[in-house]
């Protein structure tokens, strides 16, 4: 089990004590950095040398040391980096922002327009003047689809990606922070795929790099996958 890599212990008093968002109390927080720089450094390194990145870089559920910071820095490079719990703060080449991801692509909600704003004065877009908002290269969603609608999350984002660009997901169904996790989050790895092929996506590479030898089911085991939006 790698529960323990994840999660500082939890009192489980939070949600009924009413905090409007608990993941504050977390924000600040590290998940298993040198894990995950193990599991995502050599994928995002032959993407990069493939030329496969691009510029503009979304992680979603980024917390407070996002893992797009794995990119080398580059001219022109800038990473947006979404989470509930954001501080809002911002430096040349890194946008943090706060928004729960199940409201993007809601141009009726306020904070979603306000996310909109933000992102083209980091930019440098004029939105009254572009006709077309900038899309991303990149996506990345690592340890976050347990705590939302991932469908909801997932299905907002395509539209803000570029054709050919990709997702990136990192995701260890039913470990976590249990008392948070979404009732419509990801519980098996197994859903993920034909609701990316739904959306217009292409498997590119999947593995399961903690899964026991001879273990072939990949339902609840640690992934890494990378899908490509052809359409
Ligand atoms: C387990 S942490 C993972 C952080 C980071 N991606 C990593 O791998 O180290 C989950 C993150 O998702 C964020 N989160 C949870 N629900 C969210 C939502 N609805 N919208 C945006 N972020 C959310 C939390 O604030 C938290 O920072």
């Amino acid at each position: 089990m790698l529960n323990w890599l994840f999660y500082r212990p939890i009192s489980g008093k939070r949600l009924e004590e009413g905090v409007a968002n608990p993941w504050q109390e977390y924000w600040g927080d590290t998940y298993a950095p040198e894990l995950k720089q193990w599991l995502l450094k050599p994928v995002l390194d032959d993407l990069e040398k493939e030329g496969k990145l691009g510029n503009l870089i979304v992680d979603i559920g980024s917390g407070a040391h996002p893992i797009t910071r794995l990119l080398p820095a580059r001219p022109g490079r800038k990473r947006v980096c979404i989470d509930i719990a954001a501080d809002n703060g911002e430096s040349i080449d890194e946008l943090r922002l706060r928004l729960d991801a199940e409201k993007i692509g809601q141009l009726s909600r306020l904070s979603f327009c306000k996310a909109l704003v933000r992102v083209s004065v980091f930019l440098k877009i004029d939105l009254r003047k572009e006709a077309e908002i900038e899309r991303a290269d990149t996506m990345m969603i690592a340890d976050t689809l347990n705590y939302v609608d991932f469908r909801k999350v997932l299905g907002g984002l395509t539209s803000y990606l570029k054709l050919r660009g990709r997702i990136i997901i990192l995701n260890l169904p039913y470990r976590g922070n249990q008392s948070l996790f979404s009732d419509l989050g990801l519980k098996d790895n197994r859903q993920l795929y034909p609701f990316l092929e739904e959306q217009g996506f292409e498997i590119e590479f999947k593995s399961f790099p903690k899964r026991p030898r001879n273990e072939t089911d990949e339902s609840e085991e640690l992934i890494v996958l990378v899908a490509r939006k052809d359409s």
